[in-house]
């Protein structure tokens, strides 16, 4: 399972991008606003730092409007993947982006039947979001069983649409989408913190640490 992160925040980007482990990255409006940047800036700042594909989100709306948005990110570099919200006019612009080559990532997928027709429109990306289901329905493990429901349906008919799991809050998330077989997760820096942390790593340290006084 591949790691991205899921940030706008260029010194979380900087500081990642060192750890040799992230392979791509995440934005979304809500990201992009807590920055007080524009997208277009933060974009082109993460291209020169992570050597991935970049998810820039275009506003909700009509195809059209879509994709002369997606086309402006799209020019900027090969890395950035269009996300691309899930709706019949997001599903109209996917199969116009994906027709011409370009990478997208449809999100707020909340469903199977919604990611099957992403992967039809030709996504290269699609993003179940776990940690809003698992509030929505109370249920800890509702973001779990849609991950291995869409790798289910995707396995039968070989369908090649990467699941991202997004909208990460723990590290149980991440062990949860590895166990569905997703193909990336997208974390949130503080997540990744949390992911290094044992209570037995850390008494191990201690205990090492005394050791070599
Ligand atoms: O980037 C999409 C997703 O990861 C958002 O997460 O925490 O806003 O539900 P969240």
């Amino acid at each position: 399972m591949k790691l991205f992160i899921d940030t706008a925040n260029i010194e979380e980007i900087k500081t990642v991008s060192t750890w040799g482990i992230i392979e791509g990255v995440t934005t979304n409006p809500s990201l992009i606003a807590k920055e007080g940047r524009k997208l277009v800036d933060v974009i082109k700042e993460i291209t020169s730092l992570i050597h991935g594909p970049i998810s820039a989100e275009v506003k909700e709306g009509l195809s059209e409007d879509m994709l002369e948005e997606a086309f402006t990110y799209a020019r900027m570099h090969p890395n950035i993947t269009i996300k691309v919200p899930m709706t019949l006019e997001g599903i109209k612009a996917t199969s116009r982006l994906s027709a011409l080559n370009i990478k997208t990532n449809v999100t707020l997928v909340f469903s199977v039947p919604q990611a099957m027709m992403a992967a039809k429109a030709g996504a290269t990306f699609v993003s179940p979001f776990m940690g809003r289901l698992d509030d929505d329905l109370k249920d800890p493990e509702a973001g779990y069983r849609l991950l291995e429901d869409i790798r289910v349906a995707f396995d039968n008919y070989g369908i090649e649409t990467q699941i991202i799991a997004a909208s990460i809050r723990h590290p149980l998330h991440v062990e949860q989408a590895a166990l569905a077989g997703s193909d990336i997760a997208t974390i949130p820096f503080r997540v990744f913190q949390e992911m290094v942390v044992h209570p037995l790593t850390t008494k191990g340290l201690e205990i090492f640490r005394n050791a070599q006084k």
